[in-house]
């Protein structure tokens, strides 16, 4: 019999597919085969040393310490591609977030729902307040062609964009998979100096970690409007907010708030929503599950 700690919720979908006759699943088994996450922070946690196999229902794994489990033997799965239909349509709706002052306008009507009968009419003297600019012929930086980076490339250059994209790993897959509209880009630094908008879509570990430092931001197009759906920590906070504040940027739209950025009026703070629909929980579910399956019981590696 295997055992399997889940350390959130999973979607049930992917639970079944363990047969009852073979595993154990709980979220308080001792001394696991496996364990099943979402995101749990698996950084400071005792890893139990019966522990085979760690599986993320999810791209990003930053929250497993994926060095020492390599160096104790125990295999850490991740699901690319199982929730990034859910990140890329977040990204289409942050693209507009960033653009046309969605925001701005809800919050503003909200203002108004006492004026009973004069509201139409105050709608229309005030509406030029919070115009905003189309996505159509700007010119779209995706960083990083993963799974999701991909479809943002692909859509965007269906919503009439210019896109360019740079991923020096790039996979012959996804490479297959990205629209031919879409242009390369050799360096960073040459993206971040085009780009009317940037899109950041890769995973957060030592080498990524602060990217968008102060040095990179100098080198963005003045005005340009940033989007960030990945990893907080890709970005340099403060600098972020120091460009905002000078105008150098025109708007960040992140999945990832802190205090600090939801005092900043240009940014857009959404709660990591990126892969919060029921589809792409019952995807990276489903994934996580069969990979774990397969590793235990015939030991075969996927993601
Ligand atoms: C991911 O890494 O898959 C997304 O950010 C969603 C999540 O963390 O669950």
């Amino acid at each position: 019999m295997f055992k399997i700690r889940t350390m959130n919720k999973i979607s049930p979908l992917g639970l079944e597919k363990f047969s009852r006759d073979k595993y154990e699943i709980a979220s308080e088994i001792p001394n696991p085969d496996a364990i099943l996450v979402r995101s749990a922070d698996l950084n400071s946690l005792d890893i139990p040393p019966t522990v085979l196999a760690i599986a993320r229902a999810g791209a990003g794994y930053n929250n497993i310490p994926v060095q020492t489990c390599s160096e104790r033997g125990i295999a850490v799965f991740n699901t690319p591609g199982g929730n990034a239909n859910a990140v890329k349509e977040l990204a289409i709706a942050a693209l507009l977030l960033a653009s046309r002052n969605i925001n701005e306008g809800i919050n503003w009507c909200k203002t108004i729902s006492d004026k009973a009968d004069e509201v139409p009419e105050i709608v229309e003297k005030e509406k030029s307040r919070f115009t905003g600019s189309e996505l159509k012929g700007k010119i779209l930086g995706v960083i990083g062609l993963g799974a999701i980076g991909v479809m943002v490339a692909n859509d965007a250059v269906a919503l009439g964009m210019q896109v360019i994209g740079y991923d020096p790993f790039i996979s012959v897959d996804a490479a297959w998979k990205l629209s031919r509209s879409v242009s390369r880009a050799d360096t960073l630094e040459g993206l971040l100096s085009k780009a009317d908008y940037l899109s950041l879509h890769l995973p957060l570990n030592s080498s990524t970690k602060g990217l968008l430092n102060a040095d990179k931001i100098r080198l963005i197009k003045k005005g340009a409007r940033l989007i960030n759906l990945s990893r907080g920590a890709l970005v340099h906070e403060e600098e972020i907010i120091t460009a905002l504040d000078s105008d150098h940027l025109t708007s960040y739209v992140t999945d990832f708030p802190t205090a600090e950025l939801l005092a900043c009026p240009k940014v857009t703070c959404i709660p990591h929503l990126g892969a919060s629909t029921p589809e792409a929980e019952d995807n990276c579910a489903l994934m996580a599950v069969q990979q774990i399956i397969y590793y235990l019981e015939i030991g075969t590696v996927h993601n």
